[in-house]
């Protein structure tokens, strides 16, 4: 393609005015792009210490979050519980009666327009905070966990889940989830994998909001990506379309905007970015210390993934965002 040379190619001429910036821009950002992960206790609202304008929300004040997000234009939210019971065999994560499949169906019942997300991986459940079960070398013991993220994905569809959400980066677990909600008659039920999720340092709010973070033992690096790693993303990705994946996402967003970029590019299914609790953070502390402005930061953060090809983003900033954008 040949483009006029100066003067008749004045890229200024189409900044000049909102309406004009308005109507060249390349992408869109509405509520409806966002995601929004809520956690749920069953003991008092509290902030978190580290990502202070995110609170705990005590189950039964849910319905009501839910609906205010719903008023803004938030079509979808994503649960994790804080404070489930916690053993080496993780047997809380199937139980029906746990936190998660209570709050699953306190959100359906009180906001049936919205779509519920539940993630689906042990960590809430072990008392090592690792996503699945230990082998007795110290790694994640990979088809043993299997049986159990295929369990806690059928309870969570029971519960009436919309979208379950592997996030625990074992192998081969979207086909089997895919064929145990087939045959407990939940076809209709997504799936969204966690495809390129990095064993990353941006996940520190998230461990102190599920509780995970004094739980914790080690690393996640025998089961989630190498940092250093970009190819292997796409592996990761195809794996999950080819095993019944309705959708994919990447994670952390922010950080990894290339690997979002080429997933996106090779995908014919949708892609979702999750602006990590680290992510939110690192504005957060910024904007407290002077460093940039709180509100313009998250527009162009979110943006950004939209350029980067992302369908949508689970951020923590959607309330926020959704009030900012919305006018
Ligand atoms: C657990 C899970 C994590 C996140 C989502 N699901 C943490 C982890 O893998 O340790 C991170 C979300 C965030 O930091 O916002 N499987």
């Amino acid at each position: 393609m040949i483009e006029a040379p100066f003067p008749a190619a004045r890229l200024r001429r189409t900044r000049m005015s909102a309406w004009s910036r308005d109507l060249h821009a390349e992408v869109t950002l509405t509520p409806q792009d966002f995601i929004w992960p809520v956690f749920v206790t069953e003991g008092p609202r509290e902030r978190l210490r580290s990502l202070p304008f995110v609170q705990r929300v005590p189950l039964n004040e849910l319905g009501r979050e839910a609906k205010a997000a719903a008023a803004l234009g938030i079509r979808v939210i994503a649960l994790f519980p804080h404070g489930e019971r916690r053993s080496d065999d993780a047997r809380t994560a199937l139980d029906p009666a746990n936190l998660m499949c209570r709050a699953i169906a306190e959100l359906k019942a009180a906001a049936p327009q919205v779509g519920v997300l539940a993630d689906v991986a042990l960590d809430p459940y072990t008392a090592h905070g690792h996503d699945g079960l230990l082998a007795a070398d110290g790694t994640v013991d990979n088809d043993a966990t299997l049986v159990l993220l295929t369990e806690q994905a059928v309870i969570q569809a029971r519960a009436g889940a919309d979208i379950v959400a592997p996030s625990d980066m074992m192998d081969g677990r979207v086909s089997r989830i895919r064929s145990a909600l087939e045959s407990s008659g939940h076809a209709t039920t997504q799936i969204m994998a966690y495809s390129a999720k990095y064993a990353s340092c941006l996940y520190g709010p998230f461990r102190e909001a599920v509780g995970s973070a004094g739980a914790l033992k080690g690393d996640k690096r025998n089961y989630q990506m190498d940092p250093r790693n970009a190819r292997e993303a796409l592996r990761e990705a195809a794996l999950d379309l080819a095993e019944g994946a309705d959708s994919l996402m990447v994670k952390p967003g922010m950080v990894y905007l290339d690997i979002l970029r080429a997933v996106a590019e090779g995908s014919p299914a949708p892609v979702f970015a999750y602006h990590t609790s680290g992510e939110a953070a690192m504005i957060e502390g910024a904007a407290a210390m002077g460093a940039l402005d709180r509100e313009r930061a998250i527009v162009e953060v979110l943006t950004a993934f939209r350029r980067a090809g992302a369908r949508g983003v689970l951020t923590y900033h959607a309330l926020d965002a959704a009030r900012l954008i919305g006018g």
